[in-house]
């Protein structure tokens, strides 16, 4: 994307991608500029610490994380920045992601993940509440998100309407 990216996904693999998708989507509706990496706690540690701490200084507001098994990503990336970072566990074998979920989720305290649903659905989450940050400060965004939700109400809404529909018929 041309401008430069405000919020970095960062993945532990690249078969953690298509868990992702949402979260590109989401952020591609709101028109927000964002940057997808493979780096991994375990793999690469350097190149994500120096990620983590050279982000600020790059412009990026919220860095959301997606791992699994061990999934120690975001928490290590969080060690390295004061930048919010949102935790995405992901499902492996043989523990379908409470692995993930747990090692996400429960970070000591002082360096905090704020951890969203697990898997595909937590991808889109991962994104809205980036958004929902971001709108604090960007009235346009706030806009969009307010739009965003009325929107998903009215679906709900249409498709009450179209059961209801077909079970008078
Ligand atoms: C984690 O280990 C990754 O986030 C991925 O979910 C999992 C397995 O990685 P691969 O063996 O598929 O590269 O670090």
């Amino acid at each position: 994307m041309s401008d430069s990216p405000i919020v970095a996904i960062l993945m532990g693999s690249k078969s953690d991608l298509p868990s992702l998708q949402g979260a590109f989507r989401i952020f591609q509706q709101f028109g927000l500029p964002f940057t997808a990496r493979v780096m991994s706690a375990h793999r690469t540690p350097k190149i994500a610490a120096d990620f983590a701490d050279s982000a600020e200084a790059k412009g990026i507001k919220i860095i959301i994380c997606a791992a699994g098994m061990a999934a120690h990503l975001a928490g290590s990336i969080a060690a390295h920045t004061t930048l919010p970072i949102i935790g995405l566990p992901l499902a492996s074998e043989p523990f379908n992601g409470l692995d993930a979920l747990l090692s996400t989720v429960q970070m000591p305290p002082g360096i905090p993940v704020a951890t969203v649903t697990a898997g595909k659905n937590g991808s889109k989450n991962a994104a809205l509440y980036a958004i929902a940050i971001l709108a604090l400060s960007d009235g346009g965004v706030a806009a969009d998100l307010k739009k965003f939700r009325r929107e998903q109400a009215d679906a709900v809404m249409i498709a009450d309407k179209e059961l209801q529909q077909e079970l008078d018929n």
